[in-house]
C-alpha cells in the first residue's frame, strides 16, 4: 500500500469524526460508506492485507448503521429535554393584583402577535422589575389566556450542562413551539444570557448565536409562537438581546391600591377582620413585592393556626391530626405583627429608584 493511499483512508476518518461531532449525522453515514468503498477498492488492489482491509470496510458499514440509530436516539433526546420544560398554566388575570399597566401592554403586544394585522408584530417582550412583583404571573396568565403551549425555561437551564448540546435544543425548543402553536415561549433570567460574560464557554456563546438568529426568524414564521422573557437586571443586557426585545414592560412594587388587591388574593378562603389599607400602607412602607405580600399572610394564618391548634407545636401530636379539621378564627390585625417584621423586602429605595431610570429610558 502506498503513502497516498494511507492517507487517503486517514482524511476519511478525519472527515468522519469533524461530521459526528458537527451532529451531521447524514453527511457522517455517507463518509463512513465512502470510507468502506475505499478499504474495499485497496483490498482488491493489495491482496497481501486484503483481509485486515476487509474486515476495516465491514467495521465501516457497521458504524453507518449505528448512526442511523444515534440519529433517532438524539431526536428524542431533544423532544424529552423540550417536553419537560412545557407546563401547565392555570395562573387567570384575576389571580394577578394591581400591575393594570402592565397587563394592559402585555395583552396589546400579544393581541399583535396573534392576530392578523397591518402592523409588525413584535419579535420579543421583556418584563422587568424587581423581584416577585408578577412576571412570572404575567407570563403564565398570557399563556393561560391563549390556551397556548407554556414553555417556561431558565437562562440558568439552558446554559447548564445537563441540557448538553443547547443550541441544538434552543432551534428544536423554537421548531416545537412552532408545531403546537399558538406556543408561549417563556425565558426567564435572560439577563445572563449576554456574550459580554466572561465566563461563558464556546457552547454557550453558540447557544446564545442560535437563540438570536431563533428570534430573528420569529417574523418569518407560519406558526403563531409569542416569546415572553424576564429580568430583575435589565441593565445586564447586551444590544444585541435588547434590540431584539423592542416591547419593555415595566413590573412595579405595588402601589397601596395594588398591595390591596394583592392582600385579597391571597386572603381568597380565610375568614378575616382587616383593615386592608392600614395592612397595604405597611407593605409599600417596606418595599414589598407581591411575593413578600403573599408571605405575610402566609405567616399571619400559620401564627393563628399555632395558637388554635396547640397540638400543631408538639411533634408526639402529629400523627393525631391525620385527616382532622384544623380549628379556625378569623385573621386579625394582631396576627401580622410579628409576620411583618420577620418579612424583608429584598430591594431597597435606591434599587427601586435604578429601576424606574432604566424605565425612562427604555421601556416602551
Ligand atoms: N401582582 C401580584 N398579584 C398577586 N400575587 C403576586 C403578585 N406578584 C407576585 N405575587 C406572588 O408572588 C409570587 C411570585 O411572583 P412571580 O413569580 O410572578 O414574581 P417574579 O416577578 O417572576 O419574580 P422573580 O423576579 O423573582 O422571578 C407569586 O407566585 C404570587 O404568589
Ligand atoms: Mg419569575
Amino acid at each position: 500500500m502506498d503513502r497516498l493511499q494511507l492517507l487517503q483512508i486517514q482524511r476519511c476518518e478525519e472527515e468522519f469524526e469533524k461530521a459526528l461531532a458537527l451532529g451531521q449525522y447524514d453527511r457522517a453515514r455517507l463518509i463512513a460508506l465512502r470510507c468502506s468503498e475505499l478499504l474495499r477498492r485497496l483490498a482488491s488492489e493489495n491482496l497481501s492485507v486484503s483481509h485486515i482491509l476487509l474486515e476495516q470496510a465491514r467495521a465501516w458499514e457497521q458504524k453507518a448503521k449505528n448512526i442511523h440509530k444515534r440519529k433517532e436516539k438524539r431526536k428524542d433526546e431533544y423532544v424529552d429535554k423540550i417536553k419537560i420544560l412545557i407546563k401547565k398554566s392555570t395562573v387567570t388575570w384575576n389571580d394577578i393584583g394591581g400591575l393594570s399597566e402592565a397587563k394592559k401592554l402585555v395583552s396589546q403586544a400579544v393581541g399583535l402577535s396573534i392576530a392578523k394585522s397591518p402592523v409588525e408584530p413584535p419579535q420579543g417582550i421583556l418584563l422587568f422589575g424587581p423581584p416577585g412583583t408578577g412576571k412570572s404571573l404575567l407570563a403564565s396568565a398570557v399563556a393561560n389566556g391563549l390556551n397556548a403551549t407554556f414553555f417556561s425555561v431558565k437562562a440558568s437551564d439552558l446554559l447548564s450542562k445537563y441540557f448538553g448540546e443547547s443550541s441544538k435544543l434552543v432551534s428544536a425548543l423554537f421548531s416545537l413551539a412552532r408545531q403546537l402553536s399558538p406556543s408561549v415561549i417563556f425565558i426567564d433570567e435572560v439577563d445572563s444570557l449576554t456574550m459580554k460574560r466572561t465566563s461563558l464557554d464556546d457552547a454557550a456563546r453558540r447557544m446564545i448565536g442560535t437563540l438570536l438568529a431563533e428570534i430573528d426568524g420569529f417574523k418569518d414564521s407560519t406558526g403563531k409562537v409569542i416569546l415572553l422573557t424576564a429580568t430583575n437586571a435589565p441593565w445586564d443586557l447586551d444590544e444585541a438581546m435588547l434590540s431584539r426585545l423592542p416591547i419593555r414592560i415595566y413590573v412595579p412594587l405595588p402601589d397601596v391600591k395594588a398591595a390591596v388587591e394583592i392582600f385579597k388574593i391571597h386572603l381568597r378562603g380565610l375568614q378575616y377582620k382587616l383593615n386592608l389599607i392600614k395592612l397595604a400602607k405597611e407593605a409599600v412602607k417596606r418595599l414589598y413585592s407581591g411575593r413578600e405580600i403573599a408571605n405575610v399572610v402566609k405567616l399571619a394564618s400559620m401564627k393563628m393556626l399555632e395558637e388554635m391548634n396547640p397540638e400543631l407545636m408538639d411533634p408526639l401530636k402529629i400523627p393525631s391530626l391525620t385527616g382532622k379539621e384544623l380549628a379556625v378564627r378569623p385573621l386579625e390585625m394582631n396576627d401580622f405583627k410579628e409576620a411583618f417584621k420577620k418579612v424583608k423586602s429584598p430591594v431597597t429605595k435606591m434599587e427601586i429608584r435604578k429601576y424606574e431610570k432604566w424605565a425612562r429610558e427604555f421601556a416602551i
